[in-house]
């Protein structure tokens, strides 16, 4: 159950090492060699693993079933000394920065702190100054009535500072990144002078471990249950969903090939010296991108760039799924349109995507609006038979966290590392798309399917704050604290 730590797991990390040296170049050939030696061994193996040799029923178990069968449930409920929150006159104001998923991951960590400070929570704004330039309010995102309503057990929320407040004076206090219950009690000390604290920022604001597990679950019930969008969203996503499933099951892709992601990352395998000198000049102009000298090379093979289309395609059909497939796109506008996508609908022609799975009726009202959008992707992805993620991100983490507390529903995540490795044997014809390398890529991603497990610690040597930040996030994975073995919680 508890499997390795994926090595490729997030970009920053690249970004944290110093350059290797000449013994991890040599390391990594002899790895390489060793890798090919193993490969071609492994061909005796490989054929009783052929999937030609499956039963229809047994693929298609691989392919669609998810791990709900382990007998595992969503526990939320309040332990016996969880107390009911006061009507505290006391006020924490948030203004919660970031994409959707950030946002709302740090809204769910304010109700946490609220909780925490003995504070009434004001109905967070949103970030409306970041890239996606949005200008939604809270209620035009999330059921503001419904989030307020179910959280009447746990915290007091209002939707505005009361008036005789309004021009009191507050303490404007970023918190600590990653930090536990004891420094929001120390942090408590701050209503003896003032009646009204201000969060600028709301991200990452609290650790992933360590706390109260009243603290945990609450964040659960605020994530899964109060957090709801809002009707109209909820309602488009819902409508998307019917349609979809009435092909039958379904593939939610989160491709990440847009362009912000393809500069920031520096990755520009497949794309023609035009493409590649744009997405610099993009990062060299873009101030807080911090990282502009990046070798595209030397990133992918680390498994730090998002799979391309053409590469989600030999992906997936290495998978075994047959290309009948409907597959719905999570994404922004995709960098180089059709000429990339074309890869992959080649393998997959039911392709679709927001802009062709509803009406343009359907979705006036949100299209200008990169938050609500990015809400109706989400319902879908959650809402699908398996998920993809090509790259990592909040969304990703989100979403993946989302379905294992829904009962572990399939979230296929690919181990680019590993994949880039075939992909450029197959580009080097060493090796081609069928049967070996699907048993290839099959084994390869047999643990990578969104089974209960722990949530990983934080990576082994990093020390200080720098072992909190590496920590898996608690919303990627809420495992032990809100996901149980039935009756057991
Ligand atoms: C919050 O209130 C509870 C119950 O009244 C009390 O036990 C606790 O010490 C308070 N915590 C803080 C940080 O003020
Ligand atoms: C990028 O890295 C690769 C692999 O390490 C190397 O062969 C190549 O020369 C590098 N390119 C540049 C422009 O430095």
């Amino acid at each position: 159950m508890a499997n390795p730590r994926p090595s490729s797991h997030r970009l920053l990390r690249s970004r944290l090492l110093p350059p290797p040296s000449i013994s991890c170049y040599v390391l990594v050939l002899l790895a390489f060699s060793a890798f090919i030696f193993l490969f071609s061994q492994r061909q005796i193996t490989v054929v009783d693993r052929n999937p030609s040799d499956e039963s229809f029923e047994d693929l298609k178990e691989r392919l669609w079933g998810s791990a709900s069968g382990y007998g595992y449930r969503p526990c939320v409920k309040r332990t016996q000394k969880y107390a009911a929150p006061q009507k505290w006159n006391r006020y924490l104001t948030v203004r919660s920065n970031g994409g959707l998923n950030q946002m709302r991951t740090g809204i769910c960590d304010m109700v946490a702190v609220a909780r925490l400070m003995n504070a009434t929570l004001v109905i967070p704004q949103l970030d409306k100054r970041s890239f996606w330039q949005d200008t939604s309010t809270f209620s035009d995102i999330f059921d503001e009535s419904h989030f307020i309503n179910s959280q009447e057990g746990d915290v007091h929320i209002v939707r505005e500072l009361p008036k005789e407040l309004e021009s009191a004076p507050r303490a404007r206090k970023h918190f600590t990144s990653w930090s536990g219950a004891s420094y929001y009690e120390e942090m408590s000390q701050l209503w003896k002078d003032y009646q009204v604290i201000h969060v600028p920022k709301s991200d990452s604001r609290l650790a992933n471990n360590d706390l109260p597990i009243d603290i945990q679950r609450l964040r659960c019930r605020a994530m899964y249950h109060s957090l709801r969008f809002s009707n109209p969203i909820e309602r488009l996503g819902k409508k998307l969903v019917e349609r979809l499933k009435s092909h039958g099951q379904y593939i939610a892709l989160h491709l990440r090939f847009e362009k912000d992601m393809l500069s920031f990352t520096g990755c520009t395998y497949g794309l023609n010296d035009m493409e590649a000198e744009e997405l610099r000049i993009m990062r060299e102009i873009t101030n807080h991108w911090k990282l502009k000298d990046i070798n595209s090379t030397e990133q992918r093979l680390g498994g730090f760039c998002p799979l391309t289309p053409k590469e989600v395609g030999i992906f997936l059909k290495a998978l075994g799924y047959p290309s009948s497939t409907w597959i719905y796109v999570a994404a922004g506008e995709i960098y180089g349109g059709e000429t990339y996508l074309s890869d992959l609908r080649s393998r997959f022609p039911n392709l679709v995507f927001k802009e062709t799975l509803a009406t343009k009726e359907e979705l006036k009202d949100f299209s200008s609006h990169s938050s609500q959008t990015a809400a109706i992707d989400y319902i879908i992805s959650v809402e699908s038979d398996v998920f993809v993620p090509s790259y990592t991100g909040n969304m990703a983490r989100a979403v993946e966290g989302h379905r294992r507390f829904l009962g572990h529903r399939k979230t296929i995540n690919p181990d680019r590392k590993g994949l880039v490795e075939l992909f450029d044997m197959i580009d080097r014809g060493e090796l081609k798309e069928g049967a070996k390398l699907s048993s290839l890529v099959s084994e390869m991603h047999e643990h990578r399917q969104g089974a209960p497990r722990k949530r990983y610690g934080s990576l082994p040597g990093s020390k200080g704050r720098d072992r909190l930040r590496t920590e898996e996030s608690f919303y990627e994975n809420p495992f032990p604290e809100c996901i149980c073995l039935a009756g057991k919680h």
